[in-house]
C-alpha cells in the first residue's frame, strides 16, 4: 500500500497553529465532538487570527443540521447532535476557505438521509473497476488500519457522506467471512475511525453464506434453519459492532447466489435478512441490477432494458420497512447516457435509494477527466408523474414524495491508494461532488465546481474558469467522441476502456446496437420490445416516438435509419460524423485550458493532469475514427464537410 497520500480539498495553506483561535463547548465530548474540534485547530490558520468559536448542541436542530452564526470576531456554531457540530464545522471552513467571511447566520440541514459510498474492494486489495490503485480497507485477505482511513474518513464527512459498504458487491473469495469473528474485530477498527466521523459501517454479503460459512446444504430464504443461521451471525456482528449500518445484498445477478434458485422472490430475501437485522436497528439494502446475463445475441425479443422493471415492480410493497431496494440511475449499466430507471416512480410503497457510480468505468476510468455531476442532476430532476408534484427522482430518494426514512443516495467510490486518492487529480471532484449534491440536491454543478476547485487548487478567478470549463464541458465531450445519442457500449469487453464498436455485438451480456447498412438501434416502443411502456405518462408517450423522444436519447429508444433528419436538418449519420470530430476539438481546448494554468499550479499536479489530458486526446482520437470509420464503411457516405474519414 502507498505510504504517502495526499489531503484532496482539505489540504490547508496556512499551517496549523491552534493559538491564533480559541475554542468553547459546552456540548458533552465525544469521538465525533473531538475530531469537529481536532478539525478546528488543524484549520486554525484558515481563520482570521482571535477567532473565537463557540460549539453547542441546538434541539430545534435535526440530527444532522447545523446553523453557525457570524459576529467577527465570535463565530458560534450549534449542531442538532456532535455529527451535527462536526458538519457544521466544515461548512464554516468551507465558506471560510472560499473566501466568504462576512457575517451573517448559515442554517443547513442534509436533502438525503443516506449519503453513501460503496466501495467495490477485494480482500485481496484488488478494486473491482478500479482505477486509483489498490484498496486501502485490504490487502492479501488482511483488513488494514491506519491513519490514511482517518484521512479519508474527514474527506468524505467534509462533503457529509454518513455510510459507507467497505467491500464488493460481488462477495468472493473470503469476503464472506467479513461478517465471522475472524475479520469482525479488524472491521471494527474501521467502524470505529469512520463512526468518530459520523459513518456508518456496512458490509456487502453473500446470499448463499449459511452454505459457504454455516455448512447448511441451502439458502432458502423460506428455510428456518437458514434464518436461524442469519439471526446468529447478525448477532455476532453487532456484538462486536454496535452502530453496524447493514448489510449491501447483489443477489441473483451476473451469478451471484440468490432466491431464485429456491422459486422465492426478491422480497423473501430481501426481508428474512431484514427481520435478523431489524432488532438492532439494522438496514438491508438490496441491488436491483437483475437481469438475464446469458442471452443469446440472435434473440430480439429480450430486451436487458426492461430487467429491473420488470422483477422489482411488481412486488411493490412487499418489503419490510428496513429494506432499501438500491437502483442504478439507468435500466442498463452506467454509460455515458441513459434514461432514467423507470422503477423511480415505478414503486410508491418501497424504499429506494439512487446509485450512481463515481468510478469511471464507462466513462474514461479515470484517465479522461469526465465531470459526472451534471449527468446526476439531470437523473436528480427528472420527473416521473408518480406525483402531481415532488415527484422527480431527488424527491423520492429524499423521502419528500411518500414520507420514507429508510432512502437516499449512494456512489459506486472512485478512491484507492494513490496519493492522489483517484487517479485522475480532476476526478476527485467526482467524488466530493457526489457527496455535496447528496446532501444538497439543489446545488448545481458549477457551484459544486468552484467550492472544489477553490478548495483543492486555489481560488483565484482563473483557475476557476479554466477549470471550471474544463470539467463542466467534459461529460458532454466524452459523449461526443464515444457513442452516440444513448446507444451506450462500443467499448472493449471486459475492461470496458477504448473503442470497440462490435465488442459487444456478438456476446451474452443483452447490450446490442444491432447497426446494418440503413439504420442502428433497438426500438423500445411499443413497436419493439414495449420498454417505453414503463414509465409513467406522460413520460412514455413520449418515449414511444422518435419526434418527441429528447435527441439525446434517440437511439436508446428506437430503431433509427441514417438519413433520418435531426431537429437540426441534419442526418443522424452526419451528426455522428459531427460529435465525434467535436468531441476530439473539445479536448484540444481542455489542454489549452489546463496549460493556461500552469503558473498557478505546483508542478507535480499540473504535470499529472496534463500526462492524462495528452492521453485522453489520444484515446478520443482513436474513438472518433473507430466510429467514424465504421459508419462510413457501414452507410458509404461521406462527412458532408469533407474531412477525413479512413
Ligand atoms: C457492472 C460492472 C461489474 C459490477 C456490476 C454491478 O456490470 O462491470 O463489475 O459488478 O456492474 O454493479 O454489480
Amino acid at each position: 500500500m502507498q505510504t504517502c497520500w495526499e489531503a484532496a480539498w482539505l489540504a490547508y495553506r496556512s499551517p496549523a497553529d491552534a493559538n491564533r483561535i480559541s475554542i468553547f463547548c459546552s456540548a458533552e465530548e465525544d469521538a465525533v465532538l473531538a475530531r469537529a474540534k481536532e478539525e478546528l485547530a488543524l484549520a486554525a490558520g484558515e481563520l482570521p487570527e482571535g477567532t473565537r468559536i463557540r460549539l453547542e448542541l441546538a434541539e430545534s436542530l435535526e440530527r444532522e443540521a447545523y446553523r453557525f452564526h457570524i459576529t467577527a470576531p465570535e463565530i458560534r456554531i450549534a449542531g442538532g447532535s456532535t455529527t451535527g457540530l462536526l458538519y457544521g464545522v466544515f461548512g464554516l471552513l468551507r465558506r471560510m476557505r472560499m473566501g466568504a467571511s462576512a457575517d451573517g447566520c448559515y442554517e443547513e440541514a442534509p436533502k438525503n438521509p443516506l449519503r453513501m459510498l460503496n466501495h467495490w474492494d477485494n480482500i485481496d486489495g484488488s478494486i473491482e473497476r478500479g482505477y486509483s490503485g489498490r484498496s486501502f480497507f485490504f490487502s492479501d485477505g488482511q483488513v488494514l488500519s491506519g491513519e490514511r482511513i482517518k484521512t479519508y474518513a474527514r474527506l468524505c464527512a467534509s462533503v457529509g457522506i454518513n455510510g459507507v459498504v467497505l467491500n464488493n458487491v460481488n462477495v468472493r473469495q473470503r469476503a464472506t467471512d467479513l461478517i465471522t469473528e475472524e475479520y469482525l474485530p479488524r472491521v471494527r477498527e474501521i467502524a470505529d475511525v469512520l463512526a468518530s466521523y459520523g459513518i456508518k459501517t456496512f458490509l456487502s454479503v453473500n446470499f448463499a453464506a449459511p452454505m459457504e460459512l454455516g455448512g447448511l446444504p441451502l439458502a432458502d430464504p423460506l428455510d428456518e434453519r437458514v434464518e436461524a443461521y442469519w439471526r446468529r451471525q447478525v448477532g455476532i456482528v453487532y456484538r462486536e459492532i454496535p452502530e453496524f449500518g447493514g448489510f449491501l445484498v447483489k443477489a441473483d445477478s451476473e451469478g451471484r447466489p440468490g432466491p431464485f434458485t429456491y422459486g422465492r422472490t426478491h422480497a423473501d430475501g430481501a426481508n428474512l435478512l431484514a427481520r435478523c437485522l431489524q432488532p438492532y436497528g439494522g438496514l438491508v439494502i438490496w441491488r436491483c441490477f437483475v437481469y438475464n446475463c446469458t442471452q443469446d445475441w440472435r434473440d430480439t425479443k429480450t430486451d436487458r432494458a426492461r430487467a429491473g422493471y420488470d422483477h422489482f415492480a411488481p412486488l411493490d410493497g412487499q418489503f419490510l420497512p428496513n429494506v432499501i431496494l438500491q437502483i442504478k440511475n439507468g435500466p442498463m449499466d452506467f454509460q455515458v447516457r441513459e434514461p432514467v430507471s423507470p422503477l423511480f416512480g415505478g414503486m410508491t410503497r418501497t424504499n429506494q435509494m439512487l446509485e450512481v457510480q463515481a468510478a469511471q468505468e464507462y466513462t474514461g476510468q479515470q484517465r479522461h477527466v469526465c465531470y459526472l455531476i451534471p449527468m446526476w442532476k439531470e437523473i436528480l430532476s427528472f420527473r416521473t408523474y408518480v406525483t402531481k408534484k415532488d415527484d422527480t427522482v431527488a424527491d423520492i430518494v429524499a423521502g419528500r414524495t411518500f414520507g420514507q426514512k429508510n432512502c437516499g443516495m449512494c456512489a459506486v467510490a472512485n478512491t484507492g491508494d494513490d496519493p492522489n486518492w483517484t487517479g485522475h487529480d480532476l476526478a476527485a471532484a467526482n467524488w466530493y461532488g457526489f457527496g455535496r449534491l447528496a446532501w444538497d440536491t439543489e446545488l448545481s454543478a458549477e457551484e459544486i465546481a468552484a467550492e472544489w476547485i477553490g478548495q483543492t487548487f486555489g481560488t483565484e478567478p482563473q483557475l476557476r474558469k479554466a477549470i471550471g470549463g474544463i470539467l463542466l464541458g467534459s461529460w458532454r465531450a466524452y459523449e461526443n467522441y464515444t457513442s452516440p445519442l444513448g446507444i451506450g457500449w462500443m467499448v472493449n469487453p471486459s475492461h470496458h476502456y477504448g473503442p470497440n464498436v462490435e465488442g459487444y455485438e456478438y456476446d451474452r451480456w443483452g447490450t446490442y446496437h444491432r447497426a446494418t447498412r440503413t439504420a442502428i438501434g433497438v426500438e423500445r416502443s411499443s413497436r419493439g420490445t414495449g420498454y417505453a411502456a414503463q414509465y409513467r405518462e406522460p413520460n412514455a408517450s413520449m418515449y414511444e416516438h422518435p419526434e418527441t423522444t429528447p435527441e439525446e436519447l434517440l437511439l436508446f429508444f428506437h430503431r433509427i435509419p441514417y438519413d433520418y433528419r435531426l431537429k437540426d436538418g441534419r442526418t443522424l449519420l452526419q451528426y455522428i460524423y459531427d460529435t465525434h470530430f467535436e468531441g476530439v476539438e473539445q479536448v484540444k481546448r481542455m489542454l489549452a485550458a489546463w496549460d493556461s494554468c500552469r503558473e498557478l499550479l505546483d508542478e507535480k499536479r499540473f504535470a499529472r493532469v496534463r500526462a492524462r489530458l495528452e492521453e485522453q486526446l489520444e484515446s478520443a482520437v482513436e474513438w472518433r475514427d473507430r466510429i467514424n470509420t465504421y459508419f462510413y464503411r457501414m452507410t458509404e457516405q461521406p462527412d458532408a464537410q469533407g474531412r477525413v474519414i479512413y
